[in-house]
């Protein structure tokens, strides 16, 4: 059968998450959060005492594709232990963006992504949604925010948790991910094709969600 598909693809702190949940939520969809896995595979190997380079790039791929992950609601549960929190920091995503640059642990992550499409729809936010993992989504959004706006996003979000942050240093490590992420040899960030773009640096979350939700109906 034909599942729906819309792909969220973008740089860190482009609000992707946001939207990606409130999009699923409106349409009633399933929502796949793709950089959760790939935090996740991170965790995993740290905890296995991995070094994340690619001496270990084959054990890692097989901590990812063994992972006993479920998603419950906001949670992300590892084999029976809530770690919703413990991938969130900005050592993690660190961390993830390192095992996510290894071809194999990308590889061993595909089919359970894939597994997400499931009826009436899914809406799936990462990096390579609309380039590699549904590449035949009918709607594919590209949504980026200037560095700063970006980087006041994170800092106002880690305050409001009470973590600690200073602004230049967050804008520094997530221009640093951004280009880790964009120049690798396997499915870097760039939008697709046929992916719209879909500039949030002076737009609010509401007016983000509604222009999307107008391109859905256009295609229907
Ligand atoms: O989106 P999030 O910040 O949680 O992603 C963490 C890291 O995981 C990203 O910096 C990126 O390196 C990697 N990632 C990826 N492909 C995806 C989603 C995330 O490579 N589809």
């Amino acid at each position: 059968p034909h599942i729906p598909v819309i792909c969220v693809d973008g740089p860190t702190a482009s609000g992707k998450g946001t939207l990606a949940s409130q999009l699923a939520q409106t349409l009633g969809y399933h929502y796949l959060d793709s950089g959760a896995l790939y935090r996740i595979t991170g965790l995993a190997a740290r905890r296995a005492g991995l070094a994340l380079d690619t001496a270990h790039e084959q054990s890692i791929a097989r901590l990812a594709a063994t992972l006993p992950v479920r998603f419950e609601g906001e949670r992300v549960i590892l084999g029976g232990e809530d770690v919703s929190e413990a991938i969130r920091s900005e050592a993690a995503g660190m961390d993830a963006s390192q095992v996510s640059a290894l071809p194999s642990v990308r590889s061993a992550l595909v089919e359970l992504q894939q597994s997400f499409r499931r009826l009436p729809g899914l809406v799936a936010d990462g990096r390579d949604m609309g380039t590699v993992i549904f590449p035949d989504a009918p709607l594919k959004v590209f949504l980026t925010a200037s560095a700063a706006r970006r980087a006041e996003r994170r800092h106002k979000q880690l305050i409001s948790k009470g973590i600690p942050a200073k602004i230049d240093v967050l804008r520094a490590d997530l221009e640093a991910r951004d280009a880790r992420d964009t120049q690798r040899a396997v499915a870097p960030l760039k939008p697709a094709q046929d992916a719209l773009l879909l500039d949030n640096s002076d737009q609010g979350i509401a007016e983000s969600v509604a222009q999307v939700l107008g391109w859905w109906e256009d295609k229907q």
